[in-house]
């Protein structure tokens, strides 16, 4: 039923927000031991850690929205599976941001909201659609990911670790959506989320 759904999915929004997410994996930066790092590299590797934790944060809510709308069940077990491991990242992203003596972002609710919306649209527009903009949400997401390890403090190999694992996982899922019958967007369309996604990024990075 559509009312239960969405009491779930809102529950999923608050937890997301509010509660300390866990991780069924260890963290990927376990056995690692703290670099040595200026303030600066701190404050720096903390904002980036903080830009891709509002990342997870939106990939759950796009999990969320799309899971509600989507009609397939092998297309929703395939999103559920993808959001556990977004949890985790979630998870070693909140983690790294503290040892760093960062914060998560304030626009978190804001963009979880908007998120939302998004996969809940996606979802309507059919299943095939729905996977196409999970595939390239992935693809654009690895990319960017991509540069963070280009840019992190290169001491501070507990982020780096952190940050290439997800970006291998972010990789997998947008081969499982393609795997699933994921439609290739738009060009338009790709680059309207990646104008998204950089107001993302930069409002992130500091707030
Ligand atoms: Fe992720
Ligand atoms: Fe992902």
């Amino acid at each position: 039923m559509l009312l239960d759904q969405l009491i779930t999915q809102f529950d999923n929004g608050l937890r997301t927000l509010l509660a300390t997410p866990h991780s069924g994996r260890p963290h990927p930066d376990a056995h690692l031991a703290e670099g040595s790092l200026s303030d600066a590299d701190k404050r720096h590797a903390a904002a980036l850690m903080r830009v891709n934790h509002t990342g997870e944060v939106c990939a759950q809510a796009l999990y969320s929205g799309q899971a509600l709308t989507a009609r397939d069940g092998k297309t929703v077990q395939a999103l559920k599976q993808a959001a556990r491991e977004e949890t985790e990242h979630l998870a070693w992203c909140e983690q790294r941001i503290k040892q760093l003596g960062g914060r998560t972002s304030l626009l978190n609710p804001l963009f979880y909201g908007g998120s939302f919306a998004m996969g809940a649209l996606a979802g309507v527009l059919g299943d095939k659609w729905n996977l196409g903009f999970l595939a390239e949400t992935e693809r654009q997401v690895g990319a960017h990911l991509e540069q963070h390890l280009q840019t992190l403090p290169a001491a501070d190999e507990k982020s780096r670790a952190i940050v290439a694992t997800m970006r291998a996982d972010e990789a997998e899922h947008a081969a499982t959506a393609v795997a699933q019958g994921a439609a290739e967007l738009p060009a338009p369309l790709k680059h309207a989320m990646q104008q998204v996604s950089r107001l993302m990024t930069s409002s992130t990075y500091r707030l």
